[in-house]
């Protein structure tokens, strides 16, 4: 190796923070080269199956050139501009683009940096919309258990306190309320008994709530968890008879993860408020988005403020706008229902090997999504080796090891992920007792 790989190694691991790990002891980091269609390539020289769209971002894959042309061809004009008193034709296309796919009703479009930052925005746009109506009694927020929905403060006062990592900051986070996680997934038979804890909640307290807010159908970060339609269904039916606000967080499913353009879709019913981020520009640039309906901008336009009171600096971004335009047209111009049929086709079909083994728990699929639950939660930086040395990145975490590969991985390159699964398992150094 040259001094300037192991001078990037040592002087990150010095100095350079990662996610959820430590700064003293952190878990290693792989310095990557290139990445291109599926493929990670490392500096030391391995090439990489990705199977985790770089956190559900990547979704066409590495180095597209359709997107790689969008950002070039929009640097030229103008990279940045500030959106007060400014608009401009990469905001307002992705804005017509979003209303027309969006579920019915979302037709106002607050466009933000990061998915946290978008659940932040649709938080206060449901209080300050109950404010501007005189009811700023109307302010709590009430989710479900195991849910994710970022780590900034409001965001992380509606995670799971324990599977959603936030525990360390409970005397601080606003005081929400939570609803045990839905019980039945998605593929089990409903029933409406399922309701009723919920049911109780807003009974008690839809006085003080402002929303209801929730991950559709799939709980991410907080337990990878599939769960029946019906819930959203009849969350939706809640919210009205208690005069409370739908947020769907569909950061993580929007734009075709599980086999819907939007998860929302499953039930058949449009939020109030919905939030998109992660894949909205393919996984090039950080940028998200709250929806919300014309009903709701207006109370807020119409309120004591006048206006809604947020306003980031990267607000509308030309370059991250021109690139969520261009990906959305590649998802649309490509057959993406057939793409991610086909791969929850190929992740059934090559997963059932593992189904037996001593050591996993349960197997899951929907869409593009599959996920491998074991009895011990994993060693991250022993068994994040071994996928490296078989070719492929799989980030496990607790006893959850899952993938959501870009659409473009093919059934040999699925093998090769669920393989390098199959050939850990055995491990026992892999995992913690
Ligand atoms: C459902 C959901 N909401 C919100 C977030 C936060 O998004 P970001 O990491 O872009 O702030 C995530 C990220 O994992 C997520 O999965």
């Amino acid at each position: 190796m040259t001094n300037k790989y192991t001078d990037i190694i040592n002087f990150d691991k010095n100095h350079v923070w990662h996610p959820y790990t430590s700064m003293s002891n952190p878990l290693p980091s792989y310095v990557v080269d290139t990445a291109e269609g599926v493929h990670i390539n490392l500096k030391s020289g391995e090439k990489l199956i990705d199977g985790m769209s770089s956190w559900w971002s990547v979704l066409h894959g590495y180095n597209r050139p359709e997107l790689n042309n969008a950002i070039t061809s929009q640097l030229s004009k103008v990279a940045h501009v500030m959106f007060g008193g400014f608009t401009h034709e990469p905001a307002v296309e992705l804005v017509r683009k979003l209303v027309s796919l969006s579920p019915e009703g979302l037709d106002k479009v607050f466009i933000s940096d990061s998915g946290s930052v978008s659940v932040e925005v649709a938080m206060k746009m449901a209080i300050q919309y109950w404010q501007s109506k005189g009811q700023a009694n109307k302010h709590k927020m009430m989710t479900v258990r195991n849910g994710y929905h970022g780590d900034t403060f409001a965001a992380m006062s509606v995670c799971d306190p324990v599977t959603g990592m936030h525990q360390i900051f409970d005397n601080v986070l606003m005081k929400n309320i939570f609803a045990p996680a839905p019980s039945i997934m998605f593929d089990e038979l409903w029933h409406e008994r399922e309701m009723e804890p919920l049911t109780a909640l807003f009974a008690e307290h839809h006085q003080e709530l402002a929303a209801f807010i929730i991950e559709p159908i799939v709980q991410g970060t907080g337990g990878m968890r599939f769960y029946h339609p019906n819930y959203i269904k009849s969350v939706r039916a809640l919210c009205d008879q208690y005069n409370v606000l739908f947020i769907a967080d569909e950061i993580a499913t929007g734009l075709g993860r599980t086999g819907k353009l939007f998860a929302c879709e499953w039930a058949e019913i449009s939020p109030d408020i919905m939030c998109l981020g992660k894949t909205l520009t393919g996984g090039y640039l950080s940028l998200a988005a709250t929806l919300c309906s014309t009903e709701i901008a207006e109370t807020i336009s119409n309120g004591e403020a006048s206006c809604f009171m947020h306003g980031p600096t990267f607000m509308g971004n030309p370059l991250a706008c021109s690139v969520a335009n261009a990906s959305i047209d590649l998802l649309l111009q490509n057959d993406w229902q057939s793409q991610v049929k086909q791969i929850e086709t190929w992740f059934k079909q090559h997963l059932i090997q593992l189904a037996e083994h001593d050591r996993v728990n349960n197997i899951r699929v929907l869409g593009s999504i599959a996920v491998v639950e074991t009895h011990q939660a994993v060693n991250v930086a022993t068994i994040q080796k071994h996928f490296v040395e078989q070719g492929v990145w799989i980030r496990p975490f607790g006893k959850l090891i899952y993938m959501m590969p870009p659409l473009v991985i093919s059934e040999a390159q699925i093998t090769a992920l669920i393989k390098a699964i199959a050939t850990a398992l055995p491990h026992d150094d892999y995992f913690i007792e």
